[in-house]
C-alpha cells in the first residue's frame, strides 16, 4: 500500500518529464536473473518498462514480484545481493487454527501438495473436509474442516478458515463474528458475519490469501457466474398461472453494464487482448438472456478511452455487433499509458449516471440496476483513492435510503465486480472497492488466458434449463468441446430386419428428438430405435414413442409422376427417459414457441409470424446444417433461397430421379426450403446419412432449428463430409414454421404428465 503512493508520486511525475521531452537512461539487465524463472521486460529497457518476473506454476517469485525502470536508469525496487531473485515454493495458510479437533501433521509451514487429516475431539463432529492438500494456487482443496457440538444455537458453528483467527464463540441469532487473517496474509470476503433468523450467517466465508494466491478459472466462474446470472435473470418475465390460464408478465427496469480495463503500463499487453476477448464473451453471453443491457466501455490509465458510450443507448438501439467492432478496433497503442487514474474511471462512470437520471427522471431512475466491473491491478498512481467516488455512486443508487432500518434496501441495484489482474495486485486497495450484497465481487487471477472460457462457463450451468439453443462458441476441435458447440445433436439408428439406418436428430425438449419421418421404413417399432446423446448418463437412449406426421405418405403422388414424395417429412421421438440437461445436452429452439421469442429478444406478446419474419426474412438466407463423418462433426453452409429467388432454386427438382411430372409444385410444395447450387454462393450439398438434422441458425448466441433435412435431386456424396454442390444439384428442407401443429400437438400437450409441454404461442 505504502508502495502504490510512492509510485504515485513517480508516475505524475514521469508523465511531466514526458511532456517536457527530457532525455532518460536506460536501465540494465545486470543481476535481474531469477533462480528457476525468467523474466519479460514490457518496454524492453526504457523508462518506464515493467519487469516482470515468472515462475513455473506452484512457485512465486520472491522477493519482488516485478521491477519498473526508472529515469536515472535504475531498478526500482533494486535488486539486493543478499537477497538473490528466486521462486519459491507456493504455501498455503496454516490450518491449524481449526478448534476441537487435531490436524496431522502438525507443521510450520504447508507447501503445494502437502497433505493434511484433520480430527474431532470425541464429542464433536466433523462438517467439511477430513483431508486436504495444499494446491499450486495457494488455496486447500476441498472446504474448511469444522468440528462442533450441537450447542442448540440457531446458527452452526462457521468455522475458522486457515490462517484466519476469530472471534465471537456464540451462535445465537444476531450474534456476530469477525475474522482477521494471521501475519502477512490479507483477508478476501465477509470479515464480518451475523447469525439470521433462518440459521444462515450473512455473507460468505473469508479466506486467507497469500501475494501468491490465485483463483481458478473455475472458481471465478462458479462465484461470478452465480453473482452475475441473479442480477439478470431478475429482469427476466416470469410465468405465473392464473384460472388455469398461463400468464406472463415482463418486469420494468433497465440493466446498465459498465466495463473499465487497465491499459496503463503495469499491465501487459497480451493481459489487455485477453481481457478485450473476455468482454466480448461476456457480453454475447449477456445477450442470450432476455434482458438486454446498456453498456458502457472504457479502456483506461492517465487517460479514460471511451469505447463504447452508454449514453448512444438512449437515442439509437447499440447492436451488439456494433459494440464487438468498437472493441476489437480499439488500438492501444500511441496511447499515453504512464499511469493509471482508477478515480477518474468511478467519476466518468458516476457522471453517466447523473445524466442518466437527469434524463429519464428520478421515477424511471429508480428501476434502473448497476453493474461494474473492472479489470485492473490496482496500482493506481494519479487520481487518489476513488473510495469516496464509489461512496457517491452507492448513495446515488441507494437514493440515500439507508440499507438498515425500515427503510427498503436498494442494495440490489448496485454491483461493483474488480477481476484483479497483473503481476502484482494492490489488494488493499481495490478489495474495500467491491460492493454487492450475494457471492463474491473480487477476483485475483495469476493470468487471464483462460478468462474467456471462464465466462464462457458462467451462465451455461445446469439450472439454466429454460434457455433453449444455448451453446458454447468456442472450438478447440475436441470431441467434447463439439458437443458443447451443439449440445442438441442427436443421432438417431434404426435396426430392423437385418438393415441398419442412421439419421440425425435434434433434441427439441428433454424428452423429444426431432428428425425426418423417412428415416423410419414401415412397420419400424420403438423397440428398432434407439438414439444416441452424450449427456453424460449413458449414451445410448431408448425410444417410447414414434410420432410420424400424420400427412405424411411417401407414396402419395405415385401415380401423379412423384415416385417418393416427402412433403410432411417430420418425425418426433419420444425417449423413455428424460435427456439430463447440462452444457453438453441441451436442447435446440423451436419456431413459435415462448422461449424462441425469448431468444429473439421479441418483448411483449409476439407471434409466430413475427418469429419468421425475424428468421427467414431476406430472400437469401445463410442457415446451416451437420454432417458427420466418422466420428468427426462439420457444418455445412447453405443459402435457402426465399422469394424471387425460390422458383429458380426448386424447379431443378424436376431433374431427380422418379420425378415423371412437369410442374415443380407437385413435388416441391410450401412446405419445404430449398438450398444448394452455387450462386450466388457456393453452398454445401447434403450427404447420405445428414437426413433428418436441424437446418438452424445462430441469433445472438442461441441457436434456432428453422427446417429438418430432408431429400436432395443428387446423390452426390454417399460417405458424408463437407461436399460442395453443383450448378444443379438441391437440397429440400422441411421448414418447421409450416408443422407448428403437428409439434404443437405432441411437444405442447398440456393433457398429459409424462413430460413438461413446451409453451406454444398463441399466434
Ligand atoms: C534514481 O532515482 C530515484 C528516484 O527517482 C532515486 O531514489 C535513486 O536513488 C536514483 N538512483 C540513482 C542511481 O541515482
Ligand atoms: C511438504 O512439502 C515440502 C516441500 O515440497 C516437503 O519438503 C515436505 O517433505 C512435505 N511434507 C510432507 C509431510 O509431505
Ligand atoms: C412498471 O412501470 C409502470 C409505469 O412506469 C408502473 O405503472 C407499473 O406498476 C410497473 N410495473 C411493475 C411490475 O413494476
Amino acid at each position: 500500500m505504502g508502495f502504490s503512493v510512492h509510485w504515485s508520486w513517480f508516475a505524475a511525475l514521469s508523465c511531466l518529464l514526458l511532456m517536457a521531452g527530457q532525455v532518460r537512461c536506460d536501465c540494465t539487465e545486470t543481476n535481474m536473473q531469477i533462480e528457476g524463472g525468467h523474466y519479460k521486460l514490457t518496454k524492453k529497457l526504457q523508462t518506464g518498462s515493467l519487469l516482470i518476473y515468472e515462475c513455473p506454476e506452484g512457485y512465486y517469485p520472491f522477493p519482488a514480484l516485478t521491477r519498473l525502470c526508472q529515469p536515472n536508469g535504475s531498478w526500482r525496487p533494486a535488486p539486493k545481493r543478499f537477497a538473490p531473485q528466486r521462486c519459491r515454493l507456493a504455501e498455503c495458510p496454516d490450518p491449524r487454527v481449526m478448534e476441537y479437533g487435531n490436524v496431522s501433521p502438525p507443521q510450520e509451514k504447508y507447501f503445494v501438495d502437502n497433505e493434511t487429516v484433520y480430527e474431532c475431539y470425541s464429542g464433536y463432529t466433523m462438517r467439511g473436509s477430513s483431508r486436504r492438500v495444499c494446491l499450486p494456487n495457494g488455496k486447500w482443496s476441498g472446504s474448511t474442516p469444522i468440528c462442533s457440538r450441537d450447542t442448540g444455537a440457531n446458527c452452526a458453528d462457521p468455522g475458522v478458515p486457515a490462517g484466519a483467527s476469530r472471534s465471537g464463540s456464540t451462535f445465537g441469532i444476531g450474534d456476530t463474528v469477525t475474522y482477521s487473517c494471521n501475519g502477512n496474509l490479507f483477508l478476501v470476503g465477509s470479515s464480518e458475519r451475523v447469525c439470521q433468523e433462518n440459521g444462515q450467517w450473512t455473507g460468505k466465508e473469508p479466506a486467507c490469501y497469500y501475494r501468491h494466491t490465485y483463483d481458478t478459472p473455475l472458481e471465478v466462474s462458479e462465484a461470478f457466474g452465480s453473482a452475475i446470472k441473479d442480477s439478470l435473470t431478475t429482469l427476466e418475465p416470469v410465468d405465473y398461472t392464473e384460472d388455469g390460464r398461463k400468464i406472463r408478465i415482463s418486469k420494468n427496469g433497465t440493466l446498465n453494464i459498465y466495463i473499465a480495463v487497465d491499459i496503463s503500463e503495469s499491465i501487459e499487453e497480451k493481459h489487455i487482448n485477453d481481457a478485450r476477448d473476455a468482454i466480448t464473451k461476456l457480453i454475447t453471453k449477456i445477450s442470450s438472456f432476455t434482458v438486454t443491457p446498456n453498456y458502457e466501455i472504457v479502456f483506461f490509465s492517465c487517460e479514460i478511452f471511451e469505447v463504447v458510450s452508454i449514453l448512444d443507448f438512449f437515442h439509437n438501439e447499440e447492436e451488439l455487433s456494433t459494440i464487438k467492432s468498437k472493441l476489437e478496433n480499439f488500438q492501444t497503442d500511441g496511447k499515453d499509458t504512464l499511469g493509471a487514474d482508477l478515480n477518474s474511471v468511478f467519476k466518468a462512470f458516476l457522471e453517466r449516471m447523473a445524466i442518466m437520471k437527469l434524463r429519464v427522471g428520478e421515477e424511471a431512475f429508480k428501476e434502473h440496476r448497476h453493474i461494474l466491473i473492472l479489470f485492473t491491478d490496482g496500482a493506481y498512481t494519479l487520481g487518489g483513492s476513488p473510495a469516496p467516488t464509489v461512496a457517491k455512486i452507492k448513495k446515488l443508487v441507494y437514493m440515500d435510503q439507508a440499507s438498515e432500518g425500515g427503510v427498503e434496501s436498494r442494495e440490489e441495484y448496485l454491483d461493483i465486480y474488480i477481476f484483479g489482474i497483473g503481476a502484482e495486485i494492490y489488494d488493499n486497495d481495490l478489495q474495500p472497492l467491491t460492493v454487492g450484497t450475494g457471492g463474491s465481487h473480487y477476483f485475483r487471477m495469476r493470468n487471464i488466458e483462460n478468462l474467456q472460457e471462464t465466462f464462457d462457463d458462467i451462465i451455461d450451468e445446469e439450472e439454466v434449463k429454460g434457455l433453449c439453443g444455448l451453446h458454447k462458441e468456442y472450438d478447440t476441435a475436441s470431441r467434447d468441446s463439439k458437443r458443447k458447440r451443439y449440445p442438441w445433436m442427436a443421432f438417431v439408428i434404426t435396426q430392423n430386419e437385418g438393415t441398419s439406418k442412421r439419421c440425425i436428430g435434434s433434441l427439441v425438449s428433454p424428452q423429444f428428438v426431432l428428425t425426418a419421418a423417412h428415416c423410419f421404413a414401415f412397420g419400424v417399432l420403438p423397440e428398432h430405435i434407439t438414439v444416441e446423446i452424450d449427456d453424460g448418463q449413458g449414451k445410448v437412449k431408448k425410444v417410447k414413442t414414434l410420432f410420424i406426421h400424420p400427412n405424411y405418405n411417401v407414396n402419395a403422388k405415385a401415380n401423379e409422376g412423384v415416385k417418393e414424395f416427402y412433403d410432411y417429412d417430420v418425425a418426433l421421438i419420444q425417449l423413455e427417459k428424460d435427456v439430463q440437461i447440462s452444457s453438453a445436452a441441451r436442447p435446440i429452439c423451436i419456431p413459435c414457441t415462448e422461449e424462441t421469442s425469448d431468444a429473439l429478444k421479441l418483448v411483449g406478446d409476439s407471434t409466430c409470424k413475427q418469429q419468421e419474419q425475424l428468421l427467414l426474412k431476406n430472400h437469401l438466407e445463410k442457415l446451416t446444417f451437420l454432417t458427420r463423418t466418422g466420428n468427426v462433426v462439420d457444418e455445412k453452409d447453405v443459402h435457402a433461397k426465399l422469394g424471387d429467388n425460390r422458383d429458380y432454386c426448386i424447379k431443378h427438382a424436376l431433374q431427380a430421379t422418379g420425378i415423371t411430372t412437369t410442374n415443380v409444385r407437385d413435388v416441391v410444395t410450401d412446405n419445404f426450403l430449398c438450398t444448394g447450387g452455387r450462386t450466388p454462393f457456393r453452398d454445401h450439398i447434403a450427404c447420405t446419412g445428414d437426413a433428418g438434422g436441424a437446418v438452424f441458425m445462430n441469433y445472438e448466441h442461441r441457436t434456432i432449428q428453422v427446417a429438418l433435412v430432408s431429400w436432395g435431386t443428387k446423390i452426390i456424396c454417399k460417405a458424408g463430409g463437407l461436399v460442395e454442390s453443383d450448378d444443379t444439384s438441391r437440397d429440400f428442407h422441411i421448414n418447421l414454421f409450416k408443422v407448428v401443429p403437428f409439434l404443437k400437438s405432441i411437444l405442447g400437450n398440456d393433457n398429459q404428465d409424462d413430460y413438461a409441454p413446451l409453451q406454444f404461442l398463441e399466434s
